[in-house]
This record gives structure tokens, C-alpha cells and sequence, in this order.
């Protein structure tokens, strides 16, 4: 008999151990990135195909930039080659792109693309990816915090909430960690509140549709309660 699954409305991924993955083929470690790109846009489809409406990825942390030139400009080709090729097949399928994170720091032929590629997709998508770059929630916290002292404002929750990169989205369901560190590593701290997490030490490049039906039966099992009894 068939299963039926709770399905999350919002999925987000730590996508971590492309490195290793790479290390393991005595191959660099954007090798390793270029396979958990293909991973991630693998891990989209199915996403999608599963009901699942907003996947919101850990592409690039705040941190992340302060790693060699070279694996940093490996990551900047793979976002230009994202938004030159990858997302038009998104948007074939009805499907929207969008960014959260300090992009002023990229490059600024790949900010162009990224705007390029937020602003062509559909308008009445029903499944977003949401891809992190320059991505640190301390950071989105400290600008939504410096807002308000600008206009010397009391924040509520809810003034909070809005003024973040997600204020239009609803928060993570369910986070995805690969790659078997056992942390959040500054990734979605606010809007991960009454999430429920999933680790799996499957290195990102092999985390297939297979394994993501598993983190999703896994999120379908739990019993959510947000705090009341
Ligand atoms: C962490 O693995 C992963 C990253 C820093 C980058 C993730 C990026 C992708 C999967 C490609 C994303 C797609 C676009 C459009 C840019 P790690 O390198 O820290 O792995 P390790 O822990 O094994 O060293």
C-alpha cells in the first residue's frame, strides 16, 4: 500500500561535502562543486515532483569567502553558468529563481545575471529555488537590527521576520544537513526556529532522489507541536 507523505512547503539544504567528495577522486574541489551543482538541480526536480514549494539552498555562506581564489571563482563560474543555462529550464517548468544574501560582494557581471535571472522568472511560479549567496543569517539579522535603529524603531516578531531576505517566504519545514556535521553552521538561525532538522552523512554529490524520499519520510514521521503540548 502506498504511503502518504506529510510533505514539507519548505525544504533548505546545507548542501556540504563536495570537498571530500572531490578529495575522495583525487580530483580539486571544484570538481566537487560542479557535481553538487548537477546534485542540487537534480534534487529541485524532485522536489518539485514531490509537491514540495519553496528549496532554499546553501550555495555560497558569508564564511565561504575567505576560502582560495580559485574554488571561489570555481563557485562564481557555476552561478554564472546557473543563470545562463540551468535556470531557463526552471522557468520551462514553471518554476521561479530567487536569491537571498549580500550579492553587492560578487562579482559584478554575476550580480547582473543573478538580477537578470530573479527578475525573468515566472510570475506565477508555484515552486521556488532559493539559492543562498553571501548568505549569513548573523549578518541578515544585524541589517534587519540596523534598520531599525536608522529610524529608531522598537521591533516586533513579526517586524523581525519581514525584515529579512525570506520575508516573503514561509520558514524552512524541514532542514537538510549532508555531509555529517552536526550544526547549522549560521544558516536560516531566525526562520529555523520550529524546524525540524535531518543530518545524513551522505556527502552532497551522492545525496540522490532516493535520499532525499528518505529525508522527506523522516520529516513525514515527526510530530510537530511548536512549542504547545
Ligand atoms: C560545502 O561543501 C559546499 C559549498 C561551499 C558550495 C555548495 C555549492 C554547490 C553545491 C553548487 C551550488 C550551485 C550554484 C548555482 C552556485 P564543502 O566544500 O565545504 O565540502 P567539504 O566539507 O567536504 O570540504
Amino acid at each position: 500500500m502506498q504511503k502518504t507523505l506529510k510533505i514539507p512547503r519548505h525544504v533548505a539544504v546545507i548542501m556540504d561535502g563536495n570537498g571530500r567528495w572531490a578529495k575522495k577522486r583525487l580530483m580539486p574541489r571544484t570538481f566537487g562543486h560542479r557535481a553538487g551543482m548537477n546534485a542540487m538541480i537534480a534534487m529541485a526536480r524532485k522536489a518539485k515532483s514531490m509537491g514540495v514549494q519553496y528549496l532554499t539552498v546553501y550555495a555560497l555562506s558569508t564564511e565561504n569567502f575567505s576560502r582560495p581564489r580559485e574554488e571561489l571563482e570555481g563557485l562564481f563560474d557555476l552561478i554564472r553558468r546557473y543563470f545562463t543555462k540551468n535556470v531557463k529550464e526552471l522557468y520551462a517548468e514553471g518554476a521561479a529563481v530567487r536569491v537571498i544574501g549580500d550579492i553587492a560582494a560578487l562579482p559584478p557581471d554575476v550580480q547582473a545575471l543573478i538580477e537578470e535571472g530573479v527578475k525573468n522568472s515566472p510570475a506565477d511560479a508555484r515552486f521556488f529555488v532559493v539559492l543562498a549567496l553571501n548568505y549569513g543569517a548573523r549578518a541578515e539579522i544585524t541589517r534587519a537590527v540596523n534598520w531599525a535603529i536608522s529610524r529608531s524603531q522598537q521591533l516586533s516578531e513579526d517586524d523581525v521576520s519581514r525584515l529579512l531576505y525570506t520575508s516573503d517566504m514561509p520558514d524552512p519545514d524541514l532542514i537538510i544537513r549532508t555531509g555529517g556535521e552536526l550544526r547549522l553552521s549560521n544558516f536560516l538561525l531566525w526562520q529555523a526556529a520550529y524546524s525540524e532538522l535531518y543530518f545524513t552523512d551522505v556527502l552532497f554529490p551522492d545525496f540522490d532522489d532516493a535520499q532525499f524520499e528518505r529525508a522527506i519520510e523522516a520529516y513525514s514521521g515527526r510530530d510537530r507541536r511548536f512549542g504547545r503540548v
